[in-house]
Order: structure tokens, then C-alpha cells, then sequence
């Protein structure tokens, strides 16, 4: 890559691009909270280790609950010590904690606010130079609105506007419940800030997996062509989780596993796996192609045995004890209609993947931590091997690993050795691990850099979340409607319900053990 290509756009630099960021202040709302502990401060306190922080860099926590800078600075420290990938390097956290602060005040105090802009303005001019502010909303989702509407009317949104280092946003999920909340969201956002400014964060996309799939896909020559309804039967993504709903029982039961997993996550793996090649890795560009996949979806089926199954884990053994089923967990009602479970089937009506069902899926307390995106390549035409019970002759699959053990495995029909011709499926793996070593940086770190430096590819933009509440909001309506009527159950640490397993048989298809 010539040197002027690797300096066109950030996305191709790796992270070895904040020479040249402005002076910048982290401000995170909710600074308190779980989050902040357990991958911001860490993410903030890595890109210090890294030496990726621009040399000017100040975090200011605010919450409502009175903090101490000094107090502040040692919860972070503690956060760092616990929570970070690596240990706490005094002389890396003493530069950064030298420029730590907090700031005490509600969400929808303008008083506070114009506390904040003094505070922001006092160390614009300790340092003698302008400085940008990268906002954080870590809060729960019912102060996203308040937050907004105050950083215009305090000013604080519209600061150097028109300058590289205008001040910028970054949303937490959800985004939304809804369509029409979504919606209502982004119009607040829209009067406050440009698109520019926003920063939707969705942190599968700062994984380094699902931009490995990216590189995947359009470094390669061999997949392109291949990459369409001639050669693949469907594409399978799954997002299991080990753990149940533990002590988030009160978010969980006002969301469940579409609002939490499904409708973000798996939509983005969806969208990066199906999109067009874009013209460039411009954030515009990315995102557009993501809209256009995304819009091309058919509406879904929500009646029983159409395009969806959903589901609450029982009690089950995990890791050899016995787990209680969701409907006995702290803070869940013995009547919850949540889904700890779903999976969707998917029809994209477009040129490339006509005919070729998606399936997604994924649930909590399931049987193996694991994230992958699978695509089935069609059997071979009228195979010159006669079916005996010598021939196993396995589709062909490309399973793209996003978490644990990250990779890309192959799977085609090998021989086994020997005078007699038997086959026999076999599995060619790449595992980022044994070439690159296992120091990959958190998904937070790279959206809290890209963010700073100004790079959206890897954020939403707001007619992405719309387009993806279009398609679930009527499903979202039929559940809500129907209750406790067609929720399947599955055993905690099995793959799944039943349902959902027919869901795929109705295609004559399986769900895959990753
Ligand atoms: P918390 O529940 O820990 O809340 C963060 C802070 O917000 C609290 O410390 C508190 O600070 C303030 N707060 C809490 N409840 C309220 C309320 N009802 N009204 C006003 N302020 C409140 O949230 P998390 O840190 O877990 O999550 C923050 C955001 O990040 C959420 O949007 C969440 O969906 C998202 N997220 C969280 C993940 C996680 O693993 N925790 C994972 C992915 C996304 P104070 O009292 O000082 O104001
Ligand atoms: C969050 C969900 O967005 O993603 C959680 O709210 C879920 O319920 C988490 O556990 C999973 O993230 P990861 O990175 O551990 O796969």
C-alpha cells in the first residue's frame, strides 16, 4: 500500500492513526455505572497503554451521585485492576489519572450543564488550545433523551462546530424499543446534532473478528465469486451466551433476546455477511450498502411456524450444576412473556441472495459460549461417488468464529487414506490466535479511538437502526400480543427449543453444533 493510500482513510491505518488527533475530553455519562467499570475505563486506560491517546487527553466522569475527583480516580483505578486485558502500569494510569475529573449533577439539570461547559472551557484554557469532546451516553436508555436535549441548550453540542474538532456523541444500546421510539430518538438527536457528530455504538462491530470478516470478504479473491444464490444454500449465524440473565434481570425483562441480541448484533453480522461490495471503506459507503441489505429483507411471519421461534430457558445442568430456569431468576415474573431465545428466518429480495434463507439465532444459558457466522455451500450436482456407507459426503462450510477461539474454518470432503475410496468431511482452520498471537484489543478500545479520530464505519447510522426496527417491530407487536402463547422452553445448556429446530427442518435444513 502506497503511502498516500494508507493515509486516505483511517479504517485501512489500523490503530496507529491518532498522531494528528485534537486535544480531546472523554466525558462519560454515567460515569458510575457497569459499563464505565468494567470496559470503558479499561478501553480508555489500553489506548493510553498503546500510546494512542492524543498527548492533551482529559476524562471527565458525570453522574448524579456526588463523586470526588479524587475518589473517582481510585474507582477507575480499581476498574483498571479488575476489569482491564492488562495489568495496571503505574505510569501509563498516573498521566491519564493526572487528567481525570468529575462532574456531580442530573441528567436533566440545565444548571449542571452549564457546570459542565465551565468545566470543559477551564481546561480549554489551562491548556491554551481548543479541544474537542467526545460525549459518552453510558446511562440507562430513559436519560438518552434528557442528555441530548441538554447538550444543545447548554451549547455544548454545538461546540467549534465546523472544525475538525467538533464536539461529538457516542449512543449506547438500545437504541430504541421500537420503531417508533427509534424514530423519536433519532429526531431528538437530529435537533441537536449533524450525523457527523453520532456515534451509535453496536460492539460487535469493534470486534476484531467481524472486521477480520470484512478484510475476509473483500481481500480475497476466491470467495467473491462464490458469495451469492448459485453456490450457497443458506447462512447460519449464531450468537450463544453460557450466561443467564444474573443480576440484570430488570433490563432483561423490559427487552429480551430480540431487543437484545437479534435486532443489533445478529443484524449487523447479517448486513456485513450480505451487503455489496462497497465502493470504498468510507463510513458512507459501508453504511449505505448496510441500508440497502437491510431494506431488501422481506417482513417477517411472526405467527407460529412462520419465520420466528422463541423461547425462556428452563432449569438445565451447566458446567456440571444444576441452573434454575429463567422464569425462577431474581426479579422475573413467574408470568414473564420475555425470550431468553429467539431465531428468525430471513429472505433477502435481491439479485444476489434470492432464495437463500438467513437463519439467526441467539439465547442465553445455552451450551457453549460461541459466535459464528456459517455459510452452506449447495452439495455437489449428481456426485460421481455412489452414497454407501464408505461416502460421507458433507456440504461444503465456511464458518467465520467471531468469539472464543477467533478464526475461519473450512469445511470439504477429504479421502481417507487408504485402498478403498472413502471420504470423509475434514476442516482446514485458520485461528487468529496461532498466527497473531492472542493481544487483541477490546472492542470498546477500537470504537472509543475510531470515535476520537472521527471514523464512523464501525458506528450505525439512523436509518440503519430504522430499517432494522421496520422488520422487528410487527414481530415484537405479535409476540407482545399473543403473551405466553407459543413461548417454547429449552433445557439451560442445550442449543435450543424445539421450535426452533423446526423452524429449519421446514426448510430441510439443521442448525449446526459450532
Ligand atoms: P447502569 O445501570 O450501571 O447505569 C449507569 C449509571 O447511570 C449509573 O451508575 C447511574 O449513575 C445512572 N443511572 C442508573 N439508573 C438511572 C436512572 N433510572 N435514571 C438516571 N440515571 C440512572 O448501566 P450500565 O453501565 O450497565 O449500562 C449503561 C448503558 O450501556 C446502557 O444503555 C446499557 O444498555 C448499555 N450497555 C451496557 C452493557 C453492560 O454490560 N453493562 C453492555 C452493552 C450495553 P448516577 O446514579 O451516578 O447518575
Ligand atoms: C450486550 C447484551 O449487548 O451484549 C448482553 O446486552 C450480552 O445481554 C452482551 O450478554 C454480549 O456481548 P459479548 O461481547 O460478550 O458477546
Amino acid at each position: 500500500m502506497s503511502e498516500s493510500e494508507s493515509t486516505r482513510h483511517p479504517f485501512l491505518q489500523g490503530l496507529s492513526r491518532h498522531r494528528g488527533t485534537p486535544p480531546t475530553v472523554v466525558v462519560i455519562f454515567g460515569a458510575s455505572g457497569d459499563l464505565t467499570a468494567r470496559k470503558l475505563i479499561p478501553a480508555v486506560y489500553n489506548l493510553g497503554f498503546d500510546n494512542l491517546l492524543p498527548a492533551d487527553f482529559f476524562l471527565v466522569g458525570y453522574g448524579r451521585k456526588p463523586i470526588p475527583d479524587d475518589e473517582f480516580r481510585e474507582i477507575a483505578t480499581q476498574a483498571i485492576r479488575e476489569f482491564s486485558r492488562r495489568e495496571l502500569n503505574p505510569d501509563v494510569w498516573r498521566h491519564i489519572a493526572a487528567n481525570t475529573s468529575y462532574v456531580a449533577g442530573a441528567y436533566d439539570d440545565s444548571a449542571a450543564f452549564t457546570r459542565l461547559a465551565a468545566h470543559i472551557a477551564a481546561i480549554e484554557q489551562k491548556l491554551g488550545r481548543d479541544v474537542q469532546v467526545l460525549f459518552y451516553v453510558s446511562t440507562p436508555p430513559s436519560v438518552f433523551a434528557p442528555i441530548i436535549t441538554h447538550l444543545g441548550s447548554s451549547g455544548l453540542a454545538s461546540r467549534h462546530l465546523g472544525q475538525p474538532h467538533h464536539s461529538k456523541i457516542i449512543i449506547e444500546k438500545p437504541f430504541g424499543r421500537d420503531l417508533e421510539s427509534a424514530r423519536g430518538l433519532n429526531h431528538t438527536i437530529a435537533s441537536v446534532f449533524q450525523e457527523h457528530q453520532v456515534y451509535r455504538i453496536d460492539h460487535y462491530l469493534g470486534k476484531e473478528t467481524v472486521q477480520g470478516l470484512l478484510v475476509q470478504r473483500f481481500a480475497n479473491a476466491i470467495f467473491e465469486p462464490l458469495w451469492n444464490r448459485n453456490y450457497i444454500d443458506h447462512v447460519q449465524i449464531t450468537v450463544a451466551e453460557e450466561v443467564g440473565v444474573g443480576t440484570r434481570g430488570g433490563y432483561y425483562e423490559q427487552s429480551g433476546a430480540l431487543r437484545d441480541m437479534i435486532q443489533n448484533h445478529t443484524m449487523q453480522l447479517l448486513a456485513l455477511t450480505a451487503m455489496e461490495p462497497p465502493v470504498s471503506f468510507d463510513a458512507e459507503a459501508v453504511r449505505d450498502e448496510k441500508v440497502k441489505v437491510l431494506k431488501a429483507i422481506q417482513p417477517l411471519d411472526p405467527a407460529p411456524g412462520g419465520d420466528t421461534a422463541r423461547a425462556q430457558y428452563a432449569s438445565g445442568m451447566m458446567g456440571g450444576k444444576q441452573v434454575r430456569g429463567y422464569l425462577e431468576e431474581e426479579g422475573i415474573s413467574p408470568e414473564s412473556a420475555t425470550e431468553t431465545y429467539a431465531a428468525i428466518r430471513l429472505c433477502i429480495n435481491n439479485w444476489r441472495w434470492q432464495g437463500v434463507p438467513f437463519y439467526l439465532r441467539s439465547g442465553k444459558c445455552m451450551a457453549r459460549r460461541v459466535s459464528e457466522i456459517a455459510i452452506q455451500f449447495k452439495r455437489p450436482p449428481g456426485t460421481i461417488f455412489s452414497e454407501s456407507a464408505h461416502i460421507n459426503l458433507a456440504p461444503n462450510t465456511l464458518a467465520f468464529q467471531i468469539q472464543p477461539d477467533e478464526g475461519l474454518g473450512l469445511i470439504f470432503n477429504g479421502k481417507v487414506p487408504g485402498l478403498a475410496t472413502r471420504t470423509q468431511p475434514v476442516k482446514m482452520n485458520f485461528r487468529y490466535s496461532t498466527t497473531f498471537g492472542s493481544d487483541t484489543p477490546e472492542a470498546y478500545e477500537r470504537l472509543v479511538l475510531d470515535a476520537m479520530t472521527g471514523d464512523g464505519t464501525l458506528f450505525i447510522r439512523g436509518d440503519e437502526t430504522e430499517a432494522s426496527w421496520q422488520l422487528y417491530t410487527p414481530v415484537l407487536e405479535a409476540w407482545t400480543a399473543a403473551g405466553r402463547k407459543g413461548m417454547d422452553a429449552y433445557a439451560a445448556g442445550s442449543w435450543g427449543p424445539a421450535s426452533s429446530d423446526a423452524l429449519l427442518a421446514a426448510d430441510h435444513h439443521n442448525w449446526r453444533q459450532p
